[in-house]
């Protein structure tokens, strides 16, 4: 045998048992994140709108639409096959995959494939701090 072609039993010890941390470590994770996801739980989010001017806010599970009178958070998912809806044209929110466009302002479909509105998320306001919180 070749000298310099092995490690140290001390060495391949300490291999091994820092591979097997970090799978555990990686195992651990995955399986935490699936738990959550089939708890099926929403999550609790709040966002401070009272700075927040008129406009079309991107969130990674909800749109928040605020106009001078009224605001309103959207479920960002398309009704027609649940893609994300990702843009505005023209104050309409567009979903990426087949085109469906909903009226910003209501959520309403004003073109398809999709036949039902955008899921209005209700919310509770912190009239002092102007926090809106709600689960998506
Ligand atoms: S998933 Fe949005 S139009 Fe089909």
């Amino acid at each position: 045998m070749e000298q310099g072609k092995f490690i140290s039993r001390k060495a391949f010890l300490r291999l091994a048992t820092m591979a097997a941390g970090a799978a555990f470590i990686s195992i651990w994770n995955r399986l935490s994140s699936r738990n959550k996801l089939l708890s099926g739980k929403p999550l609790t989010n709040s966002v401070n709108t009272a700075k927040l001017g008129a406009g079309i806010y991107w969130f990674d599970n909800f749109i928040i639409v605020k106009s001078a009178s009224e605001l309103k958070v959207f479920s960002n998912r398309c009704t027609h096959a649940g893609c994300r809806i990702n843009r505005e044209i023209d104050g309409q929110l567009v979903c990426p995959c087949h085109g469906s466009r909903y009226e910003a302002a209501s959520g309403k479909v004003l073109q398809g494939p999709a036949g039902l509105p955008l899921r209005v998320i209700p919310y509770t306001t912190d009239t002092k701090s102007g926090e809106i919180r709600f689960k998506a």
